[in-house]
């Protein structure tokens, strides 16, 4: 006959082995996450003695299994509750710990970057500023008055639709500014020759949006008046200008029209044919189209209260937006009023 060979008892000798265990568990101190995932890792882990106990525990008889039961049970909460309390303990002591601290690196900062259109326009404020520009701003909201009549361009002057307007509903002689000149007619207004500042801003054309235009774009235009100003000063203000912000220091200027200046012109610069990228900016002629200019319309400083017989001057007049398109290579001008932070990321390197 075959029996079944009955296990070694050995119930008495697995108890005591447990309850030293349970000893072992209650003296159990430590700060450190390192000891603590050790110890959590010697009773409980998967390869642990608890493991292992409930193994050889399959093979107890039933009143054994009732007595090593509830120590075992006694064993896995202990241990489970040490882990968590001493877990606890630790992440507050050092957490107390690194407060004290005070020579520990600080806490990692996001780091933000400039705008495209900001990081162009302070460059451009200090190439002016080099030479003696001071920066005035104007509003936003800005009456008939400074944006168009003061400027030359009387009501129902047809120059008028050069710039397609966005009117207040409720009072069409408030307008929301097409240009930043409106601002030069007010320091014209409140200040006396010699005046040279530029004008940066915020101004508004009432366009279909698209990856060319936009409803709004930003501006710097300069304005300088004094006695004997003349059309080589401002061309050579114009070739330091674009020498200082492109490197490029030949410049064309062609015959164009504007209502407050006389003679007025557009500003190309040379940049080159060197590359296919120059090719595709500069439309395959190397020369690109940066501003409008101009000799003050006499008319427009004898609104402004300055004599024009004793008083001469230029102005010119340039879109940032287009300026930070060329020199960053931006395909859509759209781009620059979604604030991405995929996109704004790009220019952390930008001063
Ligand atoms: N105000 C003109 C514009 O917005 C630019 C300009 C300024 C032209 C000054 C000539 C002189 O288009």
């Amino acid at each position: 006959i075959i029996r079944r060979v009955k296990p070694p008892v050995r119930a008495p000798n697995e108890e005591d082995k447990i309850k030293k265990d349970i000893q072992e568990i209650q003296d159990f101190k430590s700060d450190s996450i390192a000891e603590i995932e050790e110890f959590r890792i010697k009773f409980l882990g998967k390869k642990g003695l608890l493991n292992s106990y409930f193994v050889e525990f399959k093979s107890l008889d039933s009143t054994e299994k009732k007595n090593a039961g509830r120590l075992l049970n006694e064993l896995k909460n202990l241990a489970q509750d040490k882990v968590e309390a001493l877990k606890a303990s630790s992440s507050k002591s050092s957490e107390n710990i690194k407060i004290n601290d005070i020579s520990r690196p600080g806490d990692p900062i996001n780091i933000g970057s400039r705008h495209p259109i900001s990081v162009v326009k302070n460059r451009i404020i200090d190439i002016f500023s080099n030479i003696g520009f001071t920066i005035s701003e104007g509003p936003e909201i800005e009456d008939d008055w400074h944006n168009f009549s003061a400027l030359n361009l009387p009501e129902h002057h047809p120059a008028r639709d050069m710039q397609d307007t966005f009117f207040i509903e409720k009072n069409p002689d408030f307008l929301l500014r097409t240009h930043t000149s409106s601002v030069q007619v007010r320091y014209m207004e409140n200040n006396k020759p010699p005046i040279r500042t530029i004008s940066p801003g915020r101004v508004y054309r009432n366009e279909a949006i698209s990856a060319r235009s936009h409803c709004f774009f930003h501006q710097i235009e300069g304005l300088c008046i004094d006695k004997d100003v003349s059309f080589a000063d401002l061309k050579q203000t114009l070739e330091y200008f674009t020498t200082q912000l492109f490197g490029k220091s030949k410049i064309r200027l062609r015959p164009s029209y504007f209502p407050f200046t006389e003679p007025s012109a557009e500003v190309d610069v040379y940049w080159g044919l060197n590359n296919e990228t120059d090719y595709k900016m500069t439309k395959g002629t190397g020369w690109l189209e940066i501003m409008g200019c101009g000799m003050v319309d006499p008319n427009v400083l004898e609104n402004c209260k300055i004599d024009p017989n004793e008083y001469s001057g230029f102005a010119f007049g340039l879109g940032i937006d287009r300026i930070a398109l060329l020199l960053h290579q931006i395909d859509d001008i759209r781009l620059l009023s979604e604030n991405d932070v995929r996109f704004l990321d790009q220019f952390k390197s930008s001063f």
